[in-house]
């Protein structure tokens, strides 16, 4: 049968699939974002790690293209604008060096799009029309769905719903110098900042066993699940961060479910319980109790690699 390469592109992993019509990854692999300094080293390195999964199906032929999701990717212009956690800046013409590598037609689209389509399709969120996917991540993304379709916006960049600021005048932002965004708190990266604050003000905390590069959102989680309070105490003020933006979200659009996705979510009720609490005390009455907050059905890599190959047959019914 025919089939598509799917790809996620994050800040830190990129992973990838061959998918076929049924939503089924019949193979993955991945490679690390962040070794390649230079945009086009990392097509090469992506090449060649595809290669023997394309050549596993025998030829070329077989595949009707390539589908990526991946940070500030633009659906429109098959371009990606200055990530502010990728490694490559300035406005990148990605889909057209795919092509170039690849050759096989490839359309592009946000990470958290993509996962947005992956769940629409094959996951939690079939059959609903209105839902948010929330990435968490190296960084924080959203797919908005309303209406039954993913909201693009103007030029292509709607749903950066980790960049709105959830604590004015707070933390400022690694990359884009923003005081208080949700990605600076709820993203992997803001967890490891808030950790590393805490540990510091609590020389008991179990986290003080780890050398400072080795504080991150595995480390607190594993500290949490010991019953470390303070490790539970990060988890416990991300969650809350993530709630209250939450609120703000379901009152934009009022969707009914929010699904949350990515790496972070391991962390499971340590942020999932705050999370509920503050979305849900932050609510006009209309809207309370009736939100789901659920995490991804689908494994933590195959969400946005679904999505992603999902573009390729849908540029094609066009
Ligand atoms: C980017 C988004 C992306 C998200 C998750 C954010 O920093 O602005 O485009 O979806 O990270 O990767
Ligand atoms: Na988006």
């Amino acid at each position: 049968g025919r089939v598509a390469l799917g790809i996620d592109v994050g800040g830190t992993n990129t992973k990838f699939g061959v998918v076929n019509h049924r939503g089924e990854v019949l193979e993955k692999g991945r490679i690390k974002t962040d070794d390649y300094a230079e945009v086009e080293d990392f097509v090469d390195a992506l090449y060649e790690n595809i290669r023997p999964l394309i050549e596993k199906f025998g030829t070329k032929a077989s595949f009707d293209g390539v589908g990526i999701g991946i940070p500030n990717g633009n659906y429109y212009t098959g371009t990606v604008e200055q990530a502010p956690n990728l490694p490559w800046k300035g406005i990148i013409p990605f889909a057209d060096l795919i092509t170039a590598k690849f050759a096989l037609p490839c359309s592009i689209t946000n990470d958290a799009n993509a996962a947005a389509l992956g769940e629409m399709l094959f996951g939690a969120a079939r059959g609903m029309k209105d839902f948010i996917m929330i990435t968490l991540g190296t960084g924080v993304g959203s797919g908005i769905v309303a209406n039954g379709s993913l909201i693009y916006g103007h030029d292509g960049f709607a749903g950066e719903l980790g960049h709105t600021i959830v604590k004015p005048g707070g933390r400022k932002h690694w990359s884009t110098g923003s005081e208080g965004s949700l990605e600076a708190y709820a993203s992997a990266t803001g967890i490891a900042i808030t950790a590393k604050k805490m540990r510091a003000e609590f020389p008991s905390s179990m986290l003080n066993q780890y050398p400072e590069d080795a504080i991150n959102s595995k480390t607190v989680y594993e500290c949490a699940s010991k019953g470390d309070p303070i490790a539970i105490e990060v988890f416990r003020y991300t969650g809350q961060k993530l709630g209250e933006a939450l609120a703000n979200f379901v009152m934009f659009s009022s969707p009914e479910a929010i699904l949350l996705f990515g790496g972070v979510i391991k962390a499971g009720d340590f942020i999932l319980k705050p999370a509920k609490l503050h979305m849900e005390r932050n609510l006009l009455p209309i809207f309370r109790d009736k939100v789901k907050l659920v995490f991804s059905e689908l494994d933590e890599a195959d969400a946005a690699i679904l999505g992603a190959s999902a573009l390729v047959w849908e540029q094609k019914s066009k």
